[in-house]
Parts: structure tokens; C-alpha cells; sequence
């Protein structure tokens, strides 16, 4: 059942994602309830078989219906011949995640940390731009796929902009506003992992670094505290923390986005050119956006519905506002659909 489910899937994926430049998408998601997996599709660019040439990458989650050992090698067992089965693919292009058993014993093992080192590289393409992902070292491969949307939409908007992306990553959101013709580019994150790979994101764009696309590796929110230098004012901003962390490596004990949101969008808010936007996003299942967090002179909408890409079953993987300067709504519309 399973392997049939993916066979259909990915035919109508791949001729999707092969229209758009995309080659990388969210092929399963506990579509069957008997099966509670979520599996990605990372295709070979180049390829002329999108459907085939590829690897999957499968996240496992446990079913309560198993309550032995040999249950859950038994279901794991099952469910990868249906997954070889139905992609047509080799097990080694089969890459299993486990979120539960790769946190340490208190849970306390930081998302973003390496967990293994054998270095599984290969470049994805989305909207005609290559990204590299790594399969094998991280939890995440390097590419989150479910903020597609809002890159385009950045790209979209970004020819000639000042454009500020916090809390980078690997710097997705730069790359397509440096495709979409940006004048200028700050990408900030405080794992200096990421921002190498940021520099090999850009590369393999034919992009580099200099005095008008910048990498800096800092806590966002102490660089906030600062500013940037000279009286810059960006036009796009895009501002996407994690959920709550204790890193060590921040000036705060911790950030909490429920808690903190409404100070880190007042700082982003200062440094926002006139007529710019902010593009606030999180992944907290549990988030309630507090009004009293629009700037002053800020007009503010939810775009989650547009923002999550249809190849998401799971329309709650995040969610998205549009905070723009000067922007204020006609009638009261709960998501206006302008971004
Ligand atoms: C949710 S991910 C951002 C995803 C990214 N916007 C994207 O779409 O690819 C969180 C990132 O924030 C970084 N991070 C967490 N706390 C930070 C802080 N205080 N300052 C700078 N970066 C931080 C982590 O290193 C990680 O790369």
C-alpha cells in the first residue's frame, strides 16, 4: 500500500517540480495513517528521470501500536522494502532519520548539532537555483522545504533591495534574493558551520561575498541591540527563529520566539527602510502571534496559507507573517493575500 502510494506520488511530484526548477519536495507525509512517516525527495538536478534518480530521505516516527522490540524492527523492516519498492531506488539512496532516538537521554541535544561525519554531499535545485545538502551529518539536511513559498517570494521582490536575513541557516532565503537581483545582502546566523555553507550555497550560484553581500556570523539579537553600521535600512527583511534556545553562545540565557517575539520584531522594526517589509516565521506548534508586537507604522498579516507549500500535507509546518512599513489594511481581511 505504501509503495503503491509513493509510485503515485512522485509521478505527479516529479512532473511538478521538473516545470518549476525544482527538484527537491515533500513526497509523503502520514498520508496513510497505518504508516506515520514523512518522507523528502531530493532529485539529481540534471537528471532527465526526476522520478527515479534520487535520494529519499525518511523520517520515522514511533506507533503506539508497536509495543515490542521485534514490532518496531518488524514495521521498519516492512516499511523500507515498500519505500525501495515503490521509488525504484538502492538502499544507499535511502537515508533514515529518527528525531526521537537522535536526542541525547534528557533531550537536551541541540536540533542543529552534528550527529554523524560521513560527509553524504549533493546539490539540489529549487526554482533553478543549487543548493548543497547534506544527507547524512545533521538532523536537517540543509534545506528547509517548507519555506519555498516565501523564498520565491523574496526573490521575487528583491531586484535592487537591501536585503537582511536573521537566524540564516544556510542562508536559503540570500541565495534567491541574490538570484532575484539584490543589491545588497546581510545574512546573519551564530554557527559559523552554516555560514560556510552559506559560502558554498553561493558558489555554487556563481555567487561569492564582498562589501555589498555580507555573511556575519553573530546572536542575532545582540547584533540587533547594536544595529548595523552607518544608518543602514533594509528593505526585506526575513526573520525565522528557532523556537527557544539556550545556546551558550547567545549574551541572553535564552530565547523563547512565544515570549520573545514582540522585542526581537521592535528591534528588526528600527532598521526597516520606508515602505520595507519584515517576513517573520516560526516553526512553534503552539505560537500565538501577540498584536501588540506590530510596530508602530507597521501593518501586519498572516500569509500562511500561501506560504506552505502544496506539496505539504501539513498546512500547521509553520507559520508565516507580513509585516510591512506603512502598509495598512483597507477592511479587516484576517490574511490578505498582497504578499
Ligand atoms: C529555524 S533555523 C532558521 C531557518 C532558515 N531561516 C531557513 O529558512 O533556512 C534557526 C537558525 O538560527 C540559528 N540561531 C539560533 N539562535 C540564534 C541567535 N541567537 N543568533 C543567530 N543565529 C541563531 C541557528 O544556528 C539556525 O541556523
Amino acid at each position: 500500500m505504501l509503495g503503491e502510494r509513493l509510485t503515485k506520488r512522485m509521478k505527479h511530484l516529479a512532473k511538478w517540480g521538473r516545470r518549476q526548477g525544482i527538484s527537491c519536495f515533500r513526497l509523503y507525509e502520514r498520508d496513510i495513517p497505518e504508516y506515520p512517516l514523512v518522507i523528502d525527495w531530493y532529485g539529481d538536478p540534471e537528471t532527465e528521470d526526476l522520478a527515479h534518480e534520487g535520494d529519499a530521505v525518511v523520517w520515522f516516527h514511533d506507533r503506539t501500536k508497536d509495543d515490542t522490540i521485534d514490532d518496531s524492527i518488524a514495521y521498519r523492516r516492512d516499511v523500507e522494502g515498500e519505500i525501495l519498492a515503490g521509488l525504484g531506488i538502492p538502499r544507499a539512496r535511502m537515508h533514515v532519520k529518527h528525531r526521537g532516538r537522535q536526542r541525547d537521554d534528557d533531550g537536551g541535544r541541540e536540533q542543529y548539532e552534528r550527529i554523524e561525519t560521513k560527509a553524504h554531499l549533493k546539490v539540489v535545485q529549487e526554482h533553478g537555483s543549487r543548493f548543497q545538502i547534506n544527507l547524512s551529518d545533521y538532523l536537517d539536511v540543509g534545506l528547509f522545504l517548507d519555506h519555498r513559498p516565501t523564498r520565491l517570494a523574496v526573490r521575487e521582490r528583491a531586484q535592487g533591495k537591501n536585503v537582511l536575513n536573521l537566524f540564516a541557516y544556510t542562508g536559503a532565503f540570500s541565495v534567491h534574493a541574490r538570484a532575484g537581483g539584490a543589491a545588497r545582502t546581510t545574512t546573519i546566523d551564530m554557527s559559523r558551520t552554516y555560514l560556510d555553507w552559506y559560502a558554498q550555497n553561493l558558489y555554487q550560484n556563481g555567487f561569492g561575498l564582498d562589501d555589498a553581500h555580507q555573511s556575519i556570523p553573530a546572536d542575532c539579537l545582540q547584533w540587533l541591540e547594536q544595529g548595523p553600521q552607518d544608518d543602514v535600512r533594509y528593505d526585506i527583511v526575513i526573520c525565522d527563529p528557532p523556537t527557544f534556545s539556550n545556546s551558550k553562545r547567545m549574551k541572553a540565557d535564552s530565547f523563547s520566539v512565544q515570549r520573545d517575539h514582540p522585542e526581537l520584531i521592535k528591534q528588526v522594526s528600527r532598521f526597516v527602510a520606508p515602505g520595507g517589509e519584515i517576513f517573520f516565521s516560526t516553526n512553534d506548534r503552539r505560537f500565538e502571534f501577540d498584536e501588540a508586537a506590530v510596530p508602530t507604522g507597521f501593518g501586519a498579516h498572516e500569509i500562511s496559507h500561501r506560504s506552505i507549500p502544496e506539496d505539504f500535507r501539513n498546512r500547521k509546518i509553520h507559520r508565516c507573517w507580513r509585516l510591512a512599513e506603512g502598509w495598512t489594511p483597507k477592511r479587516k481581511r484576517p490574511s490578505s493575500p498582497d504578499a
